[in-house]
């Protein structure tokens, strides 16, 4: 065990997974900051799959719960929260990684229903919104604490769906509106920007649509400059262990790329 946020309560929200071959980003990061020392309450509107993660993090020795709640619902949201703190006392990372696009109707501008898009910016925008507004308060009167927010590099991409990348690009602007509001009580908000990650969430809603596993898994290998395949849900962890440190008392209001080089490539 390591000791970058020792003696830290962290909130992961979508810390299960989409059931696939490889490892998810939320799961790993809940695993990578227990690893470390935090002690992690894993949210997931799949409670069992929360319970996953929370199972895997107990074999390796570390401390977590598993609740479940959907971020489409404030008092869900609000729950969860409550839960933690009364769990273990405090608040001092939330991490919001759910997010999702095709899996939620997502489609190009002339073809997506508007339900899908409200669903979309319930799911991936509304929802990272509740948990900064019912984690905040804690945090304050703790005097101080670490956001980070999970947008996309298909912000800066072209992308073909229009929900997911407007929603993840307003994840940037609640994010910077976040972090200046709250400098002052020493709470950091900052944003990861994965590029092409080898996750369930990625290949296999992509799998679903008929195109060969291996076929989508070459495509995206190709288009990472980095001399790598593409990236894992470790790198999105590893970047998020660093932000949640003390190691990142510094910085507030980044938006971090972990893309393999695709934003420069
Ligand atoms: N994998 C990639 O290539 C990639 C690239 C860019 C960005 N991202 C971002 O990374 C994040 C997800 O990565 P992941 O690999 O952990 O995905 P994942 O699908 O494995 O995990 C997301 C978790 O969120 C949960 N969830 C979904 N809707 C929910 C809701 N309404 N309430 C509560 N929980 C809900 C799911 O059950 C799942 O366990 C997303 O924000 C995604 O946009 C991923």
């Amino acid at each position: 065990m390591g000791e970058r946020v020792k003696d830290k309560v962290a909130i992961v929200f979508g810390g299960g997974q989409t059931p696939g071959e490889t490892i998810g980003n939320g799961r790993a990061t809940a695993i990578v900051l227990a690893r470390e020392g935090a002690r992690v309450m894993v949210v997931d509107s799949r409670v069992e799959s929360a319970e996953e993660t929370v199972a895997m993090i107990a074999a390796e020795g570390g401390e977590a719960q598993a609740v479940a709640a959907d971020v489409t619902r404030e008092d869900n949201v609000r729950a969860a929260i409550e839960a933690c703190r009364s769990r273990f006392g405090r608040i001092d990372i939330l991490h919001n990684n759910v997010g999702a696009s095709l899996a939620l109707g997502d489609a190009p501008a002339t073809e997506l229903e508007a339900d899908a898009f409200d669903r979309i910016v319930a799911v991936n925008l509304r929802g990272m919104w509740f948990a900064c507004k019912h984690a905040l308060p804690v945090m304050r009167e703790q005097g101080g604490g670490s956001i980070v927010n999970i947008s996309s590099m298909a912000v800066r991409h072209s992308y073909p769906y229009v929900g997911y990348k407007t929603t993840k690009a307003a994840v940037i602007a609640l994010t910077e509106n976040v972090a200046a509001a709250n400098a002052r009580y020493k709470i950091r908000a900052n944003t990861i920007l994965p590029g092409l990650m080898n996750t369930p969430m990625a290949i296999e809603a992509r799998v679903a649509t008929g195109v060969p596993r291996e076929q989508v898994i070459a495509e995206r290998d190709a288009r990472v400059p980095l001399g790598r395949k593409m990236g894992t849900a470790w790198d999105i962890a590893f970047a998020a262990l660093f932000l949640h440190s003390d190691e990142a008392s510094f910085i507030t209001g980044v938006s971090l790329p972990v893309d393999g080089g695709t934003a420069v490539g």
